[in-house]
Protein backbone atom coordinates (compact mmCIF):
# COMPACT_ATOMS: atom_id res chain seq x y z
CA UNK A 1 0.00 0.00 0.00
CA UNK A 2 1.15 3.64 -0.83
CA UNK A 3 1.77 6.17 1.65
CA UNK A 4 -0.98 8.06 0.38
CA UNK A 5 -3.53 5.18 0.13
CA UNK A 6 -2.15 4.67 4.20
CA UNK A 7 -2.43 7.39 5.19
CA UNK A 8 -5.57 7.84 3.61
CA UNK A 9 -6.77 4.84 5.36
CA UNK A 10 -5.95 5.53 8.65
CA UNK A 11 -8.04 9.04 8.06
CA UNK A 12 -11.00 7.33 7.18
CA UNK A 13 -10.20 5.13 10.24
CA UNK A 14 -10.35 8.07 12.23
CA UNK A 15 -13.05 9.80 10.86
CA UNK A 16 -15.24 6.38 11.61
CA UNK A 17 -13.35 6.54 15.08
CA UNK A 18 -13.72 10.39 15.61
CA UNK A 19 -16.58 9.79 18.20
CA UNK A 20 -14.44 7.22 19.94
CA UNK A 21 -16.63 4.51 19.81
CA UNK A 22 -17.65 2.96 23.31
CA UNK A 23 -16.28 -0.53 21.88
CA UNK A 24 -13.36 0.77 20.42
CA UNK A 25 -12.30 1.55 17.11
CA UNK A 26 -13.88 -0.14 14.30
CA UNK A 27 -12.98 -2.78 11.71
CA UNK A 28 -13.23 -0.18 9.31
CA UNK A 29 -10.24 1.70 11.03
CA UNK A 30 -8.08 -0.89 9.84
CA UNK A 31 -8.91 -2.04 6.48
CA UNK A 32 -8.84 -0.81 2.88
CA UNK A 33 -12.30 -0.39 2.20
CA UNK A 34 -13.71 2.80 1.48
CA UNK A 35 -16.75 3.61 3.74
CA UNK A 36 -19.07 6.18 3.34
CA UNK A 37 -18.85 9.52 6.08
CA UNK A 38 -22.32 10.34 6.49
CA UNK A 39 -22.37 13.65 8.12
CA UNK A 40 -18.42 13.68 9.51
CA UNK A 41 -16.79 16.83 7.85
CA UNK A 42 -14.41 17.30 10.20
CA UNK A 43 -10.83 17.49 9.37
CA UNK A 44 -8.23 15.86 11.38
CA UNK A 45 -6.37 18.17 14.05
CA UNK A 46 -3.11 19.54 11.79
CA UNK A 47 -0.87 20.78 15.37
CA UNK A 48 1.23 18.80 17.24
CA UNK A 49 -0.50 15.47 18.64
CA UNK A 50 -0.07 16.19 22.58
CA UNK A 51 -0.25 12.23 23.40
CA UNK A 52 2.92 9.98 22.84
CA UNK A 53 3.72 6.41 22.90
CA UNK A 54 6.45 6.03 25.74
CA UNK A 55 9.34 4.89 24.32
CA UNK A 56 12.23 4.76 27.24
CA UNK A 57 11.46 1.85 27.22
CA UNK A 58 13.46 0.25 24.14
CA UNK A 59 17.84 0.17 24.03
CA UNK A 60 19.45 2.75 22.48
CA UNK A 61 22.70 1.32 20.07
CA UNK A 62 25.56 2.97 20.62
CA UNK A 63 24.48 6.55 18.46
CA UNK A 64 21.74 6.54 20.90
CA UNK A 65 19.30 5.07 18.10
CA UNK A 66 16.44 2.93 19.45
CA UNK A 67 16.41 -0.40 18.82
CA UNK A 68 14.41 -3.40 19.55
CA UNK A 69 14.55 -6.94 20.41
CA UNK A 70 13.39 -9.49 17.76
CA UNK A 71 10.80 -11.35 19.84
CA UNK A 72 11.15 -9.16 22.72
CA UNK A 73 8.40 -8.13 25.16
CA UNK A 74 7.39 -5.34 26.01
CA UNK A 75 4.59 -3.08 28.16
CA UNK A 76 3.99 0.02 26.39
CA UNK A 77 2.72 3.26 27.88
CA UNK A 78 0.18 5.85 25.54
CA UNK A 79 -0.14 8.68 27.59
CA UNK A 80 -0.98 12.75 27.25
CA UNK A 81 2.02 15.02 27.28
CA UNK A 82 0.07 17.75 28.61
CA UNK A 83 -3.05 17.74 30.71
CA UNK A 84 -5.88 16.77 28.21
CA UNK A 85 -7.42 13.78 28.55
CA UNK A 86 -8.40 11.57 25.48
CA UNK A 87 -11.32 8.84 24.86
CA UNK A 88 -10.08 6.87 21.98
CA UNK A 89 -7.08 5.48 20.52
CA UNK A 90 -5.95 3.01 17.90
CA UNK A 91 -2.05 2.18 17.81
CA UNK A 92 -0.64 -0.42 15.38
CA UNK A 93 3.12 -1.35 14.45
CA UNK A 94 4.25 -0.39 11.01
CA UNK A 95 6.92 -1.64 8.56
CA UNK A 96 9.42 1.64 8.02
CA UNK A 97 10.15 0.28 4.62
CA UNK A 98 6.46 0.43 3.19
CA UNK A 99 4.31 1.79 6.19
CA UNK A 100 2.65 -1.86 5.90
CA UNK A 101 0.67 -2.90 9.21
CA UNK A 102 2.57 -6.03 11.30
CA UNK A 103 0.60 -8.98 11.40
CA UNK A 104 3.65 -10.31 13.29
CA UNK A 105 3.92 -8.44 16.62
CA UNK A 106 1.04 -8.91 18.72
CA UNK A 107 -0.11 -6.47 20.74
CA UNK A 108 -1.88 -7.75 24.36
CA UNK A 109 -4.36 -6.29 27.07
CA UNK A 110 -2.68 -5.75 30.43
CA UNK A 111 -5.82 -7.73 32.61
CA UNK A 112 -6.11 -4.46 35.13
CA UNK A 113 -6.21 -2.10 32.05
CA UNK A 114 -9.95 -2.29 31.76
CA UNK A 115 -10.15 0.78 29.03
CA UNK A 116 -8.12 -1.25 26.48
CA UNK A 117 -9.07 -4.25 23.86
CA UNK A 118 -7.64 -5.75 21.06
CA UNK A 119 -8.64 -4.33 17.79
CA UNK A 120 -10.98 -4.89 15.49
CA UNK A 121 -7.80 -5.43 13.19
CA UNK A 122 -7.00 -8.15 11.00
CA UNK A 123 -5.68 -10.24 12.92
CA UNK A 124 -7.10 -8.66 15.56
CA UNK A 125 -3.59 -8.15 17.26
CA UNK A 126 -1.59 -6.26 15.06
CA UNK A 127 -3.38 -3.45 17.22
CA UNK A 128 -5.20 -2.08 20.53
CA UNK A 129 -7.62 0.19 21.08
CA UNK A 130 -10.26 1.83 23.66
CA UNK A 131 -13.02 0.07 25.65
CA UNK A 132 -14.39 2.25 27.75
CA UNK A 133 -17.82 1.11 27.40
CA UNK A 134 -19.03 3.50 30.01
CA UNK A 135 -21.15 6.62 29.53
CA UNK A 136 -20.39 9.41 29.66
CA UNK A 137 -17.36 8.53 28.36
CA UNK A 138 -13.81 7.75 30.27
CA UNK A 139 -11.33 10.42 30.21
CA UNK A 140 -8.06 8.66 30.09
CA UNK A 141 -4.78 10.11 30.94
CA UNK A 142 -2.52 6.88 29.86
CA UNK A 143 -3.15 3.44 29.09
CA UNK A 144 -0.53 0.48 29.06
CA UNK A 145 -0.30 -2.39 27.02
CA UNK A 146 1.94 -5.13 25.82
CA UNK A 147 3.37 -5.63 22.50
CA UNK A 148 6.01 -8.26 21.30
CA UNK A 149 8.25 -7.26 18.76
CA UNK A 150 8.38 -8.63 15.15
CA UNK A 151 11.35 -12.16 14.41
CA UNK A 152 14.19 -10.99 13.63
CA UNK A 153 15.17 -10.01 9.95
CA UNK A 154 11.95 -7.59 9.52
CA UNK A 155 13.96 -4.42 10.24
CA UNK A 156 12.97 -0.90 11.20
CA UNK A 157 9.65 0.00 12.39
CA UNK A 158 7.60 2.22 14.09
CA UNK A 159 4.23 2.69 15.60
CA UNK A 160 0.91 4.25 13.75
CA UNK A 161 -1.76 6.02 15.85
CA UNK A 162 -5.19 7.70 16.24
CA UNK A 163 -6.03 9.58 19.00
CA UNK A 164 -9.48 11.06 19.86
CA UNK A 165 -9.95 13.83 22.07
CA UNK A 166 -13.53 14.54 21.34
CA UNK A 167 -15.84 13.91 18.19
CA UNK A 168 -14.66 16.81 16.63
CA UNK A 169 -11.19 16.78 17.96
CA UNK A 170 -8.79 14.14 16.70
CA UNK A 171 -5.19 13.54 15.10
CA UNK A 172 -5.51 10.84 12.47
CA UNK A 173 -2.15 8.89 10.77
CA UNK A 174 0.28 9.36 13.32
CA UNK A 175 3.42 8.41 13.84
CA UNK A 176 6.27 7.24 16.24
CA UNK A 177 9.97 7.63 16.22
CA UNK A 178 11.27 4.85 14.18
CA UNK A 179 12.88 1.39 16.39
CA UNK A 180 15.61 -0.03 14.33
CA UNK A 181 16.47 -3.53 14.67
CA UNK A 182 18.30 -4.65 17.60
CA UNK A 183 20.72 -7.35 18.23
CA UNK A 184 18.71 -10.82 19.00
CA UNK A 185 18.62 -11.05 22.75
CA UNK A 186 21.06 -13.46 23.90
CA UNK A 187 20.69 -17.48 25.06
CA UNK A 188 20.23 -18.08 28.11
CA UNK A 189 23.90 -18.26 28.42
CA UNK A 190 25.79 -21.42 30.15
CA UNK A 191 26.94 -19.02 32.63
CA UNK A 192 23.76 -18.25 34.12
CA UNK A 193 22.90 -22.04 33.72
CA UNK A 194 26.04 -22.66 35.77
CA UNK A 195 25.55 -19.86 38.15
CA UNK A 196 21.83 -21.56 38.76
CA UNK A 197 23.93 -25.30 39.45
CA UNK A 198 26.17 -23.39 42.10
CA UNK A 199 22.88 -21.91 43.84
CA UNK A 200 21.40 -25.18 44.30
CA UNK A 201 24.75 -26.80 45.20
CA UNK A 202 25.37 -23.93 47.58
CA UNK A 203 22.26 -24.96 48.89
CA UNK A 204 22.60 -28.51 49.60
CA UNK A 205 25.98 -27.81 50.96
CA UNK A 206 24.17 -25.69 53.87
CA UNK A 207 21.67 -28.41 54.51
CA UNK A 208 24.49 -30.38 54.98
CA UNK A 209 25.14 -29.31 58.92
CA UNK A 210 21.62 -29.28 59.46
CA UNK A 211 21.26 -32.96 58.14
CA UNK A 212 24.65 -33.84 60.56
CA UNK A 213 22.23 -32.26 63.90
C1 LIG B 1 27.42 4.54 14.93
O1 LIG B 1 27.93 5.56 14.10
C2 LIG B 1 29.16 5.28 13.52
C3 LIG B 1 29.63 6.53 12.77
O2 LIG B 1 28.63 6.95 11.87
C4 LIG B 1 29.05 4.07 12.62
O3 LIG B 1 30.30 3.76 12.03
C5 LIG B 1 28.57 2.88 13.41
O4 LIG B 1 28.34 1.77 12.58
C6 LIG B 1 27.27 3.24 14.13
N1 LIG B 1 26.88 2.16 15.01
C7 LIG B 1 25.74 1.47 14.85
C8 LIG B 1 25.46 0.40 15.85
O5 LIG B 1 24.96 1.69 13.93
Amino acid sequence: MSLAASVLVLLLACLYAADARSGGAPAAACGTLMPDLPGHTANGQTDPVPYEIDLTVFDEDENGTLQYTPGGVYTLTFRRMGDVTFRGFLVRARLAADNSFLTNAPFAMIASQTNTRISSCEPANSGITHSNGQSPRVELTEVRFQWTAPPADTGPIFFGFAVVRTQQVYWAAQMSAMLKEGPPAPPATPAAASGLAASVLCLLLSLVPLLQL
